[in-house]
């Protein structure tokens, strides 16, 4: 190592020295480009393959003469639409460069060195790395099958818990914790005798398609009773902005109050403020795309069946599944030199699975055609 690099390495927060990189999914330019493929499809960050709104649409490309401006730092217009639509005062409403950006948020405003912070055992990585990055103590939950244990999370808190991290539904399992579940957790770390309750972050970035079964919670009408919680979703996901990077929550006013003070000035941009505000007056967009990704993963889920393939049954709009008897990155490469981009779960701890995102009705018979090749049926 070169005596400069080192001197660098002296220099970084010992507790960052260990990181790797995010792992994110493969853009297709990336791979068409890599193996000289010309069909790509991705079906590897849960992405909503219908895209945005065309309401959306019109919104960027007048927004795109503007951007020599800088943006409404307060997202003004946005706040005031997401207050309408979800009947909350803009003071509970947190907004960030994506929901990623809301942990990282939160992480920094409230997370010192001594802090414990719960997670899952196979719960979305985000929340460790937010930890980690803190130098707090990343207490992680063993998994009741493929769902989180939320009995046992409860159990896990003492007085140096600051934050449990939930993801409802969970990314890379797609399962979720039902309102019974959650408001059973909620009481039992209320009452423990602590000084005082730690934060949960209900992360619901598949909020929309979870919301067809009867028993998923609805977090918003317990954010009174529940000052310490935090609710994060995102328009990444069913509102197809991922690119944009805008995602929102809801908490308590002195939460965002302090939020407020620290995230960066202008961290909701220009394009995505406006595109953002313009979604959430496309109720049919948000229709359609729940009732494909249903239909779809339905469909799915029958082939592999057919198959003999298993998998989690999912919430959400991806599907956790183990192709036996190949490793998940075997898979990955695989699938990968037949154009189709799906997600190796090493670094969730399922070395054994894939985790694919449902597409539209071509993408997935092209996943279900490339698979049957894998395995020769
Ligand atoms: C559970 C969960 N939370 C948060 C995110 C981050 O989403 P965003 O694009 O809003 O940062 C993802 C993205 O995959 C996710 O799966």
């Amino acid at each position: 190592m070169s005596d400069k690099k080192k001197q660098i390495e002296q220099m970084i927060r010992p507790n960052c020295r260990g990181f790797e990189p995010y792992v994110a999914g493969k853009p297709v330019e990336t791979i068409q480009r890599e193996l000289g493929l010309k069909k790509v499809i991705k079906l590897a960050s849960n992405e909503n393959p219908l895209g945005p709104s065309k309401k959306a649409v019109k919104a960027m490309k007048s927004a795109a003469r503007k951007v020599f401006f800088y943006p409404d730092s307060n997202s003004w217009a946005l706040k005031q639409k997401i207050a309408e639509n979800f009947r909350v005062k803009p003071a509970n409403i947190l907004l960030g460069a994506g929901s990623d950006e809301i942990i990282e948020i939160i992480a920094k405003l409230f997370f010192n060195q001594a802090d414990e912070v719960v997670v899952s055992e196979h719960a979305f990585i985000r929340y460790k790395m937010a930890g980690e990055l803190m130098n707090c103590k990343v207490v992680s939950v063993p998994m009741k099958g493929f769902k989180h244990d939320l009995d046992a999370m409860a159990r896990a808190v003492n007085s140096r818990t600051k934050a449990v991290f939930i993801a409802n539904p969970n990314n890379p399992t797609g399962t979720y914790n039902t309102k019974g579940e959650l408001e059973r957790f909620l009481s039992s770390v209320s009452v423990k005798s602590l000084s005082l309750p730690p934060l949960v972050v209900m992360d619901e970035a598949y909020y929309e398609y979870a919301l067809v079964n009867r028993d998923y919670p609805r977090t918003l009408g317990l954010l009174k009773k529940y000052p310490n919680l935090v609710i994060l979703r995102t328009f990444s996901k069913i509102y197809g902005l991922a690119g944009l990077r805008v995602g929102y929550g809801f908490a308590d006013e002195t939460v965002v109050d302090y939020y407020e003070r620290v995230r960066p000035p202008f961290n909701v941009n220009l394009m995505a403020q406006r595109a953002a505000t313009a979604s959430l007056n496309d109720k049919r967009q948000v229709k359609r795309s729940v009732s494909m990704a249903e239909a779809q993963k339905k469909w799915l889920c029958g082939e592999l069946g057919k198959l003999d393939i298993e998998y989690v049954p999912s919430a959400a709009n991806f599907i956790l599944m183990e192709i036996r008897p190949f490793s998940g990155r075997y898979v990955f490469q695989k699938l990968l030199r037949l154009g189709v981009i799906v997600r190796a779960m090493d670094e969730y701890d399922y070395p054994g699975f894939v985790r694919v995102t449902v597409g539209l009705p071509s993408e997935n018979r092209m996943f279900i055609g490339a698979v049957k090749k894998l395995i020769k049926k």
